[in-house]
């Protein structure tokens, strides 16, 4: 089974988690993608659910199935949130935001009550950090930032998009981490946030309570995080 084969397994399973009138989140990327619209062809055949997006790439394709989006400020509590992710170790830590939505991520993941991942097999890992971290930074102090996270002894750190950079859907830049491995994602996290200039990072600690990673044999494995 191909990568988008497996994206799909993993999106259209999550979206039969969903029941009548919850409140949902939506996630971002290419295997939330199938999610959204396996979501939409429930809600087309009146399935009553109203979401918040995590990404304005996400509200418009969920806007266009007809799945009603409110802002994350006029919600209390989301019951579910189903979102893709870069790295998942055993532990389900994650990086996220190869998509460039982190922000909006964590905050609906943080107001949520269940955290669902859904992920091909290739994104899980031993070990965080072969995948570049991303780090949301404020445009006008970006450069001291990235001097501040090569200071860490992270090999090489990039601003995403380069002479044009890409601009976060809150308005920010992205700096990509070249960690290749993360020992203490939890100290790496803090150390980060300390950081004048750091508006958020990649690193999803503690967040997920499942992950669905579809298997290229096109089997579905879940993992739950340890209570
Ligand atoms: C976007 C994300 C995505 O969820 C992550 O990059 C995974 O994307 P995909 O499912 O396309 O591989 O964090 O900011």
């Amino acid at each position: 089974m191909d990568a988008l084969t497996m994206k799909k397994l993993a999106g259209e399973f999550a979206a039969r988690y969903v029941e009548p009138h919850m409140l949902i989140g939506i996630g971002t990327g290419s295997t939330a993608y199938w999610f959204i619209q396996a979501l939409g062809e429930r809600v087309k055949q009146g399935l009553q659910i109203q979401a918040v997006a995590t990404s304005k790439e996400s509200a418009l394709l969920a806007s266009s199935f007809e799945i009603p989006i409110l802002e994350l400020n006029n919600v209390d509590e989301i019951m579910l949130t189903v979102d893709g992710a870069d790295e998942v170790d055993p532990q389900l830590q994650l990086i996220k935001g190869g998509g460039g939505a982190l922000l909006q991520e964590k905050m609906v993941a943080a107001a949520s009550q269940r955290l669902v991942i859904v992920a091909d097999e290739r994104k899980l890992v031993q070990q965080l950090g072969k995948f570049p971290l991303p780090v949301e930074v404020i445009p006008a102090g970006w450069k001291h930032v990235r001097r501040r996270i090569l200071d860490m002894h992270c090999p090489k750190v990039e601003l995403r998009g380069q002479s044009q950079p890409f601009i976060t859907d809150h308005g920010h830049y992205i700096l990509d981490c070249y960690f290749e491995h993360i020992d203490d994602a939890h100290a790496l996290n803090i150390r980060l946030h300390q950081i004048p200039g750091v508006v958020e990072t990649g690193l999803f600690l503690n967040m997920a309570t499942e992950a669905i990673i579809a298997r290229a044999d096109g089997s579905i494995q879940i993992i739950k995080r340890e209570s």
